[in-house]
Order: structure tokens, then C-alpha cells, then sequence
């Protein structure tokens, strides 16, 4: 595996892989590899000539209140895990390496951000499209990989590669859970022991949502009064949101046809969890 910091290097790499007509598998992560990475990783690595993983924690996403300087690093953990899932080339950019002077010009997400997680987090969703453009653009990837897990990210970032006509394919991999249906996250740990037996009900209350919809009842208000019941008898989390959305538009609706997005995050005492379904009515 090569761990390279510069663009310039990068180019020449890909370049190369290029001239071979190597396939480019792409995961593009801020580091603190989890699980979740690792499926995007073994899925890449399988579909690909080459695996291209970056670690760039992009300040660019990030809003006023949330804090930079406290996002998790380990940069020498990340690199054994990317060494084990058969990584060729780490890009490890610098923050000014990326971005040498302040950008003249950004990507601005227009629609879908209002919704879900990004309701709270202004600006956020514009920032992870810009670094992933100019991501894209470097690495090249004919295959790039996101986890459903950020449902939101995913319909964004297929939104982006559509609307600029990337020739890239966004390959969306389904969330990893424990043996109980609690989707797997690095937040999990700070769950008390009380919260760890409560959790998995969010997936369940999602799961419930969907027996509802595939039992005929086609009133997203229903539904989410239904999880939200469900949730607050259930578990001691204070439930930030649950939605019910058209999938991939992330629009809201007054009857269900079509694919759908039943999304929640709920506040434990030291952990905010999020989870989904994606489905089809039909
Ligand atoms: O999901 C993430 O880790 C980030 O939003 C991404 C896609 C790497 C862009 O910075």
C-alpha cells in the first residue's frame, strides 16, 4: 500500500493506472476507519484493479458549533485497518494541501438538505459535495462507494455525480448490524448498559413501519406516530426526528407509493443514533 500526501503524486499514480485501464474503486472517508469503512473497503476491493481509500477530515462540513478540532484521528490504526482490507493507494491530503487558498468557487446542494439530519446542520451537505468533486476529479474512480447507513449523503452524493455528469457509478452498500439489528457505529460505545438492550428497538420500530406500509396503511403520519410510540414506550432515547420521505428526492408525501425512506435519529444520554430503511412499495 502506498500512503501518498500530495496531489501532484496522486496524479501520477493515476495516471498511470490510467494508461493500464485499471478499474478505480474509490472510498472516500475522514478516517477513524469503522466497520462500516471496512464493508465499503471489501466490497471495492472486490469489484476493482485498484483501491483507492482517502482519510481527509474536510473542515468545509463542518458548522460554527461543531468542533474540528475534536473529530477523532488515528492515523496509524486507520492505516493497518486499510492495509488489512487490501487498500493500494491512502491519499492522506493536508487541509493545505486541499485547500492552498480559500475557494473562489463551491458547490451549493440545493435540495434534500432541509430534511433529516441536515435540518440541524447548515452548510454541511455543501461542503462534503464540494471536497467530493474535487475528490472525484482526482482520484477518478470508476466505482465510487457509500454506505446507506447516511441515506441523506448517499441520495445527495448520487444527486451530485448525476447532475454533473461524473463518469463514475455510486455503488451503495447496506448498513452493518450486530446480531440484534443495532446498526453498527462508532457512537455505540457510549451507550449505557440500559441503552445498549433499548437500542436495537430502533430498528425494530423501522422494521415495524414497514409491516405497517406492506399491511396497506399508505398515511406517513400514521406511521411515524406509530415508530415514535413505539420508541418512546420502548427506549429511554429522546427521539430527534422520524421521517417518512419519497427515496431518493427526500420529499415529503401524503401517500406512499414508490421507494420510501423511514429514517430516525434518537438522543441517548451520551450517543445520538441514526438509522434507516430504504424500501419499495411495490
Ligand atoms: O461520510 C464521510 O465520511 C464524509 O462526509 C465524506 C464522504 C468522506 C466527505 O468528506
Amino acid at each position: 500500500m502506498k500512503v501518498i500526501t500530495t496531489i501532484q503524486e496522486l496524479r501520477e499514480i493515476i495516471e498511470k493506472t490510467n494508461k493500464r485501464q485499471q478499474t478505480i474503486g474509490f472510498v472516500p472517508t475522514m478516517g477513524f476507519l469503522h466497520e462500516g469503512h471496512r464493508a465499503l473497503m471489501k466490497q471495492a476491493r472486490k469489484e476493482n484493479d485498484i483501491l483507492v481509500l482517502s482519510i481527509f477530515v474536510n473542515p468545509l462540513q463542518f458548522g460554527p458549533t461543531e468542533d474540528l478540532d475534536r473529530y477523532p484521528r488515528d492515523f496509524e490504526r486507520d492505516q493497518k485497518i486499510a492495509e488489512t482490507e487490501g487498500v493500494d493507494i491512502l491519499f492522506y491530503p493536508s487541509v493545505a494541501e486541499m485547500y492552498p487558498n480559500e475557494l473562489s468557487v463551491s458547490v451549493v446542494v440545493k435540495k434534500m438538505t432541509d430534511v433529516l439530519c441536515g435540518r440541524t446542520r447548515p452548510g454541511h451537505f455543501d461542503g462534503v459535495a464540494t471536497v467530493l468533486t474535487k475528490l472525484f476529479h482526482l482520484v477518478q474512480p470508476t466505482k465510487a462507494y457509500f454506505g446507506k447507513k447516511d441515506a441523506q449523503q448517499l441520495a445527495i452524493v448520487e444527486s451530485l455525480v448525476k447532475d454533473f455528469h461524473f463518469p463514475l457509478q455510486i455503488i451503495a452498500v447496506n448498513t452493518i448490524r450486530e446480531e440484534d439489528g443495532l446498526a453498527k457505529s462508532s457512537r455505540n460505545v457510549y451507550l449505557t448498559d440500559r441503552e445498549r438492550v433499548e437500542a436495537p428497538e430502533l430498528y425494530q420500530s423501522l422494521q415495524m413501519g414497514v409491516e405497517m406500509i406492506q399491511a396497506g396503511e399508505t398515511n406517513p403520519h400514521k406511521i411515524i406516530s406509530g415508530i415514535k410510540d413505539r420508541i418512546a414506550n420502548k427506549t429511554s432515547g429522546e427521539i430527534d426526528y422520524v421521517s417518512l420521505l419519497s427515496y431518493p428526492e427526500l420529499e415529503e408525501f401524503e401517500s406512499i407509493n414508490g421507494s420510501y425512506i423511514i429514517a430516525l435519529a434518537v438522543k441517548f444520554s451520551r450517543a445520538r443514533l441514526i438509522d434507516n430503511i430504504i424500501m419499495n412499495r411495490d
